[in-house]
């Protein structure tokens, strides 16, 4: 059965919210959702997926370490990601804190990965993003993400 996998590093809970409006957004589309935290994850959950879709919390202006241990110890599968739509998300704790390069340092693993990531005509443009707690259009954007990303794997035919 297809699902989507959202991935989550969160300290604090922003993230975390973030990550259940993007797993509704999923559900939406009526695919079935595997979420966890990063340190959680087990590697054939990332390559038995048709789509992954991960969030942390900004890092010294990018990814938090959980979910960079994951992507380096995701090398042991590498090839196996190949042609799953991807998407990213996170939260900063200021304006001009760093949120999109985080976004971006994400999605870069992703295409290393050799995953399909669509961009968004509409902002946000890279991903879904928060400054601290999401207010309600951040998480509609989180939820808009999942969607996307939910329409994706259908199209794909994932
Ligand atoms: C180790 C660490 C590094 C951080 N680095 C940044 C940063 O570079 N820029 C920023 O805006 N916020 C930074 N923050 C703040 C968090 O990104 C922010 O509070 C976020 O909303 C926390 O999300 P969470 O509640 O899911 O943990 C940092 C927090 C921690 C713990």
């Amino acid at each position: 059965m297809s699902y989507v996998l959202v991935i989550y590093e969160s300290r604090t809970g922003n993230v975390k919210e973030m990550a259940d409006a993007v797993s509704e957004g999923v559900r939406e589309e009526g695919l079935e959702v595997k979420i966890f935290p990063a340190n959680k994850v087990e590697i054939d959950d990332m390559v038995n997926a048709s789509g992954i879709i991960a969030g942390t919390f900004t890092s010294y202006g990018i990814v938090a370490g959980e979910m960079k241990t994951l992507f380096d110890v995701s090398v042991k599968r590498h090839g196996r990601l190949q042609g799953k739509v991807g998407g990213a998300f996170a939260s900063a704790g200021g304006v001009g804190g760093g949120v999109e390069t985080t976004v971006l340092s994400i999605i870069q693993m992703m295409l290393v990965h050799g995953m399909v990531i669509e961009g968004n005509s509409h902002s946000p443009h890279f991903g879904a993003v928060a400054i601290g707690k999401p207010d309600e259009k951040s998480l509609k954007s989180c939820r808009d993400l999942g969607k996307r990303v939910a329409v994706l794997v259908k199209k794909l035919g994932l």
